[in-house]
């Protein structure tokens, strides 16, 4: 099982007054998701798991390894990011080369690369488009690039920022499915979102941030059930959470329809 421990974190970039301080978090579940407001240092939080940016203090211990003494080679096949933006992640002539570039990082077999390639173009639906210029690609296909070159290390922590954003529906199913995929092969799967209503239907646990702080931690019934916090973060409900209050007078907590009418079928 993998485990991600933070204890007495603390950032700060060198142009800014914002101050990211995490105490200690511990995170063990495999289906994880991030919320908080804009600027609420989510996307800080993912650049110091991945060593982007490095601590003023404190310290990361990714399975009891401190990753500040990770090789470079062990921390892409440890930890790995899909940025919100992808084309921030693309800078190769093809699409069949932006993946090998990404494989060739951890292996060195030509036939391994060229099968690992396939396979993680397949997996995103882009095989067709492999000698494509990334950048003549649409949106969605970008992101899905930007995934392939993840999925092609194969790390044990995937880090999604943002993953829904830009997406059109069948790609945000077919991710999501990816995600909960991942998560049932043992990796930790680790996403930011603003998606009140996909964070509900899709995870299990949440850790909520704001101001540089994580101010709850534990499953996203509790938070969403607790109207104080969910106000002091300025987090949505769900949508249905929403329409129970506004149209049934009805403050329970519903995650998504289904589990509505679940809950109400379970009364009659
Ligand atoms: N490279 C940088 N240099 C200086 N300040 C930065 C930099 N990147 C982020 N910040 C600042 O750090 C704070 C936290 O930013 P961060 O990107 O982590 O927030 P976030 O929670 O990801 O927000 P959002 O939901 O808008 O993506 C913000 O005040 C932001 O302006
Ligand atoms: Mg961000």
């Amino acid at each position: 099982m993998t485990s991600i421990q933070i204890d007495g974190l603390k950032y700060q970039y060198p142009t800014s007054d914002f101050k990211l301080a995490i105490d200690q978090l511990t995170i063990t579940e495999n289906l994880v998701a991030i919320a908080g407001q804009n600027g609420a240092g989510k996307s800080t939080l993912f650049k110091l798991l991945t060593g982007l940016v490095h601590p003023q203090a404190g310290e990361i211990h990714i399975n009891h390894r401190d990753l500040a003494s990770l090789t470079p080679e062990d921390r892409l096949k440890t930890i790995g990011i899909v940025f919100q933006d992808p084309s921030s992640q693309l800078f190769n002539a093809t699409v069949e080369k932006e993946v090998a570039w990404s494989v060739l990082q951890v292996e060195t077999d030509a036939a391994v690369v060229a099968d690992t390639v396939n396979d993680a173009l397949a997996t995103v639906g882009l095989t067709e488009l492999k000698d494509k210029n990334p950048f003549d690609l649409s949106m969605p296909e970008k992101k899905l690039l930007s995934i392939a070159t993840v999925l092609a290390v194969n790390p044990q922590i995937y880090l999604f920022d943002e993953p829904m954003i830009s997406l059109d529906w069948p790609s945000q199913q077919l991710v999501t499915h990816l995600m909960q995929h991942l998560a049932e092969e043992k990796h930790q799967v680790i996403a930011i979102t603003h998606d009140m209503n996909w964070l509900a239907a899709t995870f299990a646990k949440v850790d909520v941030l704001a101001d540089g702080q994580v101010i709850f931690e534990g499953k996203p019934e509790t938070f969403f059930g607790d109207s104080a916090l969910t106000q002091k973060t300025g987090l949505m409900t769900p949508r249905i959470m929403q329409i129970a209050q506004e149209v049934f007078d009805d403050s329970r907590v519903y995650l998504t329809p289904e589990d509505y009418f679940e809950k109400h079928s379970e009364k009659r």
